[in-house]
């Protein structure tokens, strides 16, 4: 499936074909010269990266976007050169004449390692100050400093690979869109409350006082307006705004490739975007799929994995042990709604300290549960476990039956409502699958979740939510239960996932009025609230809506998942840390008093609280 170096060589040689930077200063870049280039005369440009003095030589290596490349002073040759070398402190800019020259130790780690440039000339043209960490492959810089100086994290090797690769993304996704008859549109910035479930950042408007634009959390309504308008196919690769708690994978501000078409249905937006992705595995990854890339329901997915975006790297599916677990005077599992467990295989030799670790684990608010069950099969088969008291060992070795469970396998059971615990268990299915190394970063997995519910439940604001967005179409056999009961409702919305990441995911829009209607309804909108919040929307629909659908895809999740990244922010040039602030920057700062005056704005200072 994967084509490995030669694809690399391909992936890598594009950047440094590209480049024939000719100019005063520079003939080469430092990842360009080979052992073929020995003889010639040269100009490098760049940063020191290192320098070391041994015995009459002084060896640099100097540093661009391109590569590396050794430099050699010679005391003996040209001494006044050499002590001028010396002088040199690391990442000084400079610019070096010499000849290419074979090296005497040659460095198979470089691309550049089978030779060095025998210096003649030095020009430098910016000193530096020490940097506040070592700028290599690997830093010694902690994560605040690194963020803070980011310029200078960003001169090293990993990120610069994570940035290529994400422009490299970037030229594909247009590539591939423009030649399936996308076309790109740009949409404002400033605009009003997009429906994405999300808080708003918002932005006083000057001239009109006390009132406020608000970022876009998605172009989801003005895609849609542009269907409206005619433009069947769009595309757009966009920032977005979301005021939510930050993650791994979440960034206040990211980058979206949003889509949408007109007068399609689920599977030909399916097949358009699967088209999308096979196109960016094999540009990007050199990696082909030979089959469809599977299709899941969302009830499938839960059940089986306990999550809608589950990872299809292994297996360990959840088993129901509801029926089993009755009647044995057990009270946990008996007033239980359900119960369910996963299978680790090997780990049946757990510790009481590691199981009683992972009960604490399990505890965590992150995943929610009460408690944790265990049936382990010892190395000779023996099993134990912590419900001995109300199961036999015949009842046991039942339950390892259901579960396909061998010798030296670990049972690990959870008790409770079902979504809750299925969600439950599928974080300890993750967990565990870390644990036994079945999340291979160079594996890909990817599939589409459809059929999900239209609408979720909100226990704290005793209401139902759009689990996708307001727009988005019932199924249109389930339209008749959107009265009678809503929370049945499937809704005509796909996500795609790989390996456990939410990469994307759409929906076929609601285009008819009435039920639109209806859908407010369900959302406990009342017409007036619905014409205010979405009238510009409604109105265009009264125009000849085609029938339409989209999706939008996380693009810097996408790059990261690609780059083998666990945190979005390193595939981002100038992220936010996890408080939303930039450091570098030093923002959000605050504003003059004259700044706030012409907004018409008043700063209330927080009364303490008290905690
Ligand atoms: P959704 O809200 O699912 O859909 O967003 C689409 C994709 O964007 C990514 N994503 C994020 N990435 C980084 N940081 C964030 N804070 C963040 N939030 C979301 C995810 C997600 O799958 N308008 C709809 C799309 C549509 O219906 O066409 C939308 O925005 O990868």
């Amino acid at each position: 499936m994967h084509e490995g170096y030669a694809f690399k060589v391909r992936f890598f040689s594009y950047f440094r074909n590209r480049c024939k930077l000719l100019s005063m200063y520079r003939t080469h870049t430092c990842g360009e010269l080979r052992i073929d280039d020995t003889g010639k005369t040269v100009i490098l440009a760049g940063w020191i990266q290192r320098s070391r003095d041994l015995g009459g030589m002084t060896f640099i290596d100097l540093r661009d976007r391109y590569g590396i490349t050794q430099l050699v002073f010679n005391m003996e040759t040209r001494p006044e050169l050499c002590i001028q070398a010396r002088k040199l402190g690391r990442e000084y800019v400079v610019s070096v004449t010499g000849r290419v020259k074979e090296r005497d130790s040659k460095n198979p780690k470089l691309p550049t390692g089978d030779i060095e440039i025998e210096a003649e000339k030095l020009v430098v043209l910016n000193p530096s100050e020490v940097p506040p960490f070592t700028i290599e492959e690997v830093s010694d810089g902690g994560d605040d400093l690194r963020m803070k100086y980011r310029y200078l994290d960003l001169r090293r090797p990993p990120l610069k690979r994570n940035l290529e690769l994400r422009h490299r993304m970037a030229q594909e996704v247009r590539r591939y869109l423009d030649q399936q008859g996308f076309i790109e549109i740009e949409t404002p910035v400033l605009v009003n409350s997009t429906p994405e479930g999300a808080r708003d950042f918002v932005v006083p408007s000057r001239m009109n006082p006390g009132q406020f634009y608000a970022l876009p959390q998605s172009p989801q309504t003005l895609k849609q307006l542009l269907m409206v308008a005619g433009y069947d196919r769009y595309f757009q690769i966009v920032k977005c705004f979301r005021d939510e708690d930050l993650r791994a994978d979440r960034q206040p501000e990211f980058t979206q490739i949003d889509c949408e078409m007109s007068f399609v249905d689920v599977p030909d937006i399916i097949a358009t975007f699967e088209g999308l992705a096979r196109h960016l595995f094999f540009a990007v990854k050199g990696i082909r799929f030979d089959d469809p890339f599977p299709r899941m329901t969302y009830r499938e997915a839960m059940d089986k994995y306990g999550s809608d975006k589950p990872d299809l790297r292994f297996g360990m599916e959840i088993i129901d042990f509801t029926t089993l677990s009755r009647g044995k005077g057990f009270q946990v599992f008996d007033t239980a709604e359900f119960v369910g467990g996963i299978c680790a295989p090997g780990c049946g030799g757990y510790s009481r300290k590691e199981l009683d670790a992972l009960t604490e684990w399990v505890k965590r608010p992150q995943v929610g549960a009460k408690g944790l069950i265990y049936i382990k099969s010892e190395s000779e088969g023996q099993l134990k476990s912590s419900i001995d008291k109300f199961f036999t060992p015949a009842d046991l070795q039942e339950w390892m039956k259901t579960a396909k469970a061998q010798a030296g396998d670990l049972l690990l059971v959870m008790a409770g409502p079902k979504e809750k615990t299925l969600k439950a268990l599928g974080e300890l299915r993750i967990e565990m699958g870390n644990r036994l190394g079945m999340r291979d970063k160079n594996t890909f997995k990817p599939l589409w979740v459809v059929d999900f519910p239209l609408l979720e439940w909100d226990d704290e604001e005793k209401r139902y939510f759009a689990m996708h967005h307001p727009f988005t179409s019932p199924l249109e056999e389930d339209i008749p239960l959107l009265d009678t009961n809503p929370a049945q409702v499937r809704a005509q919305a796909y996500d795609f996932v790989i390996n456990g990441v939410e990469i994307g995911g759409g929906s076929i829009r609601i285009h008819r009025a009435e039920i639109q209607q209806l859908m407010f309804k369900s959302l406990g909108f009342t017409k007036e609230e619905a014409e205010k919040k979405f009238g510009f929307l409604m109105n265009a629909f009264r125009y000849g809506a085609p029938p339409h659908g989209g999706i939008a895809f996380g693009f810097d999740r996408w790059c990261a998942l690609f780059a083998g990244l666990d945190s979005i922010r390193d595939i981002i040039a100038f992220p936010k840390n996890n408080s939303g602030r930039d450091v570098m920057l030093d923002t959000p700062s605050e504003l003059q008093p004259r700044q706030l005056d012409e907004l018409h704005i008043r700063v209330v200072e927080k009364e303490d609280s008290g905690h």
